[in-house]
């Protein structure tokens, strides 16, 4: 049956009949708008956080002001909330210049300036209207140096469970070039975010950030993915997303070997703190995302894809964007269409097998980067020499 997050009534009234136990928010959008605390309201348990908690997504100006409360190293900012004072606040930046939409905007809603004069006709087209309400105000922000990496963890608002790591390809093009898409493959554990750094992490990002929430009151129930720059100072945010990520998720659960409900379900009661670290196979996993031409911008919807034996040992095809002809056969619906998963002893192992995976495939009117964890498989050759 088809339900519209977007009709809170609907969904209550969907749980109520059918005598829901736990419902798990997945996307941003039904989060920040609230679906959660409609839903507790009536009684409904649910994995996610309130309205108010998920501001940490909602509203990159909110977290840059929480970190700032909190003393959690970030980049320096200044919240704009016009062409002019935007303008003006450049001259306390060196390029590149890092401009964001404050709202919701699919993981598109930052740019990147080179120079001044990009960076002025980037903010008079956010201004303009380029991210709707989303671009209602622009966070400018001091420009960090670093490898990018992801790092996870539960909260019930008061005790905090690490949930690993993970790194992403955010760029569509191999070599990280060309626009920011929501991701082009990932693998977990990240190897560059050892146990020292994560501790770090976990001490003056994670900790910080559950605690100041719910001391403000609005507690934190769900899961925290905090995107990190691994600076020369140490690990610093971007950014906070209230939801495992895609492809990040394809990763993380392909190594779960916890019981994934149970641990849901003890964040929306408030008993995490009974449950036992999350355990995960040793195993690393690695995704390429297959996406459809045109993407980011315009992806070709239609096009047919022939699975063929992909799914062969150790790999997986989690569909992202497809859909079934009247007459059977499986066509793109989407940016990004397929998520090719595979796992092995290192990322050098997983790569080749989810490589070998998508080789299999036939989807003319596709498109993946060959270069998925590349970084660190050139890492592992240099360690093995
Ligand atoms: P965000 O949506 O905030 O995660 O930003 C998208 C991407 O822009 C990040 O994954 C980084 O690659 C880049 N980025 C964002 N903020 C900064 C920053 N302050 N310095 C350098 N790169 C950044
Ligand atoms: N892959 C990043 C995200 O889901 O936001």
């Amino acid at each position: 049956m088809a339900l519209d997050a977007a009709d809170h009534a609907a969904v209550i009234g969907f749980c109520d009949k059918e005598r829901i136990g736990l419902v798990v928010i997945g996307p941003e959008a039904p989060l920040v708008d609230g679906l959660a605390d409609s839903l507790r309201a009536q009684g409904v348990s649910v994995f996610g956080p309130s309205k108010a908690a998920a501001q940490l997504e909602g509203s990159k100006g909110f977290t840059k002001d929480l970190c700032e409360r909190a003393g959690i190293p970030t980049a320096g900012y200044v919240r704009t909330a016009s062409l002019d004072s935007a303008l003006a606040a450049l001259d306390r930046f060196q390029p590149p210049y890092v401009l964001k939409a404050d709202g919701l905007a699919a993981g598109k809603g930052v740019v990147i300036a080179g120079t001044r004069a990009e960076a002025e006709a980037a903010l008079a087209d956010m201004y303009d209207g380029r991210f709707g309400a989303a671009g209602a105000e622009v966070v400018i922000e001091e420009f960090m140096e670093g490898e990018e990496a992801s790092f996870f963890a539960l909260t019930d608002g008061a005790s905090i469970l690490s949930f690993g790591s993970a790194q992403d390809h955010k760029r569509v093009g191999e070599g990280d070039t060309g626009p920011n898409t929501g991701g082009m493959g990932a693998y977990s554990p990240a190897a560059i975010l050892g146990p020292l750094m994560r501790g770090e992490v976990l001490e003056r990002i994670i900790a910080p950030t559950v605690r100041i929430l719910a001391d403000e009151g609005m507690p934190y129930s769900g899961v925290l993915f905090a995107g990190l720059m691994l600076t020369r100072e140490g690990p610093k945010l971007i950014e906070y997303n209230c939801r495992f990520g895609d492809p990040e998720c394809q990763v993380l659960m392909t190594r779960l070997e916890s019981d994934l409900g149970e641990l849901m379900l003890a964040c929306a009661e408030n008993r995490l703190g009974t449950c036992e670290p999350v355990r995960f196979k040793k195993a690393t996993a690695l995704t390429v995302v297959v996406a459809a031409k045109g993407y980011p911008n315009a992806p070709e919807k239609g096009g047919a894809i022939d699975l063929g034996k992909s799914e062969g040992e150790g790999a997986k095809v989690f569909h992202a964007g497809t859909s079934l002809t009247p007459d059977g056969i499986l066509v793109a619906n989407g940016g990004r269409v397929l998520n090719v998963t595979a796992t092995g002893a290192s990322v050098t192992e997983a790569q080749a097998k989810a490589y070998q995976a998508v080789d299999a495939i036939r989807f003319p009117s596709g498109f993946f980067r060959r270069d998925i964890g590349q970084k660190e498989v050139d890492r592992e050759k240099r360690k093995a020499v």
